[in-house]
């Protein structure tokens, strides 16, 4: 029997890849050692496959197009799935997974110590020890903004936005949120949030944190006149995806110290990151890591290759994100 193809875009463990080479002809590519394809090369390595492990890197209509007829199954490893034209995917019959649930836990965790890390200015601190400059009693140093108290103002409260909220009133803050979709007054109640309209979100918020998926709607939700809204003492927090919010806008209302602060694991040209940012001490950056313990990201590793295996040999689908094409047969 023909074994099929698939193209591994990603790093693997050893185990999976060696169950990956035992059931597939399995073609990879190590995004970590030899970076993400390019819409070119990408195209090239997708030809002829029948399933796709992919990190990162965009898959257009084009790609999808090319590959109609062949192509099963991409299974993305990540919840978002604003790397890939879904809607192109399901005209051509390939299905679309992704890796909801498992990495709930350590995003919360991560916006909170995103939140915590630039109203206590943490990476500050760091840099000042590692400079040298820790040598007298430091009373008057690095004074910072209180958690505690303060109004967290979450924009996106999905599953992991509801585990922040419960996280931040462990530290005595208040809670509110803006989503399309208001949560039901008792589920609301028993999180102990409140939901506000966008620009009553940002005038209030001392920490405005977004969790909201990239779409159409939400990019650029924050730009220019938004940063105007903000109390001119409040931090971002982006822990959603870089073009939610526009960089630049961003860049010109720190400047202008419209708002105290940013703290950012996702960017708009990731992974570039604008070198005004670089030069700002009250703005801390990660590299995209906030689900990225160890257990998680295997977790999810795992979860998108069992997503892969299943459409292509067979079994329950664990999470399809278009689930209407497994009614087609192929
Ligand atoms: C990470 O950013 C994800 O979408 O899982």
């Amino acid at each position: 029997m023909n074994r099929l193809s698939v193209l591994v875009h990603t790093w693997v463990p050893d185990d999976l890849r060696a169950r990956l080479d035992d059931r597939f002809d399995a073609d990879y590519h190590d995004v970590f050692a030899d970076g993400l394809l390019e819409p070119g090369p990408l195209k090239e390595r997708f030809r002829d496959k029948a399933g796709v492990l992919l990190l990162g890197s965009y898959v257009g209509e084009e790609i999808l197009d090319a590959c109609a007829g062949t192509l099963r199954v991409v299974a993305n490893i990540a919840v978002g799935v604003d790397n890939i034209d879904v809607d192109a995917a399901t005209r051509n019959g390939v299905l679309v997974t992704n890796t909801p649930g498992v990495l709930d836990e350590p995003v919360a965790d991560m916006s909170m110590a995103m939140v915590l890390a630039v109203g206590r200015r943490l990476a500050e601190g760091d840099r000042y020890v590692r400079a040298g400059r820790f040598r007298t009693y430091p009373f008057q140093l690095l004074w910072s903004a209180d958690i505690g108290g303060e109004t967290l103002g979450i924009i996106g409260l999905g599953r992991i936005g509801k585990r922040v909220a419960a996280r931040a009133q462990g530290f005595g803050m208040k809670v509110c949120y803006h989503k399309r979709s208001r949560l039901p007054d008792d589920e609301a109640a028993a999180l102990g949030v409140e939901w506000r309209d966008l620009p009553d979100l940002l005038a209030e918020a001392k920490y405005v944190l977004l969790l909201c998926p990239l779409t159409p709607e939400t990019r650029h939700l924050i730009g220019a006149p938004e940063f105007a809204r903000m109390r001119s003492d409040a931090f971002l927090v982006n822990m959603a995806r870089g073009p939610v919010v526009h960089e630049q806008a961003l860049v010109e209302a720190l400047r202008a110290e419209e708002i105290a602060g940013a703290a950012l694991d996702v960017y708009e040209f990731e992974p570039k990151v604008d070198p005004a940012l670089w030069e700002m001490e009250n703005v801390v950056l990660t590299p995209h890591i906030a689900s990225a313990t160890r257990t998680t990201r295997l977790a999810m590793i795992d979860l998108a290759a069992r997503n892969l295996e299943a459409a292509l040999t067979g079994g329950d689908i664990p999470t399809p994100v278009n689930p209407e094409v497994l009614k087609r047969s192929f």
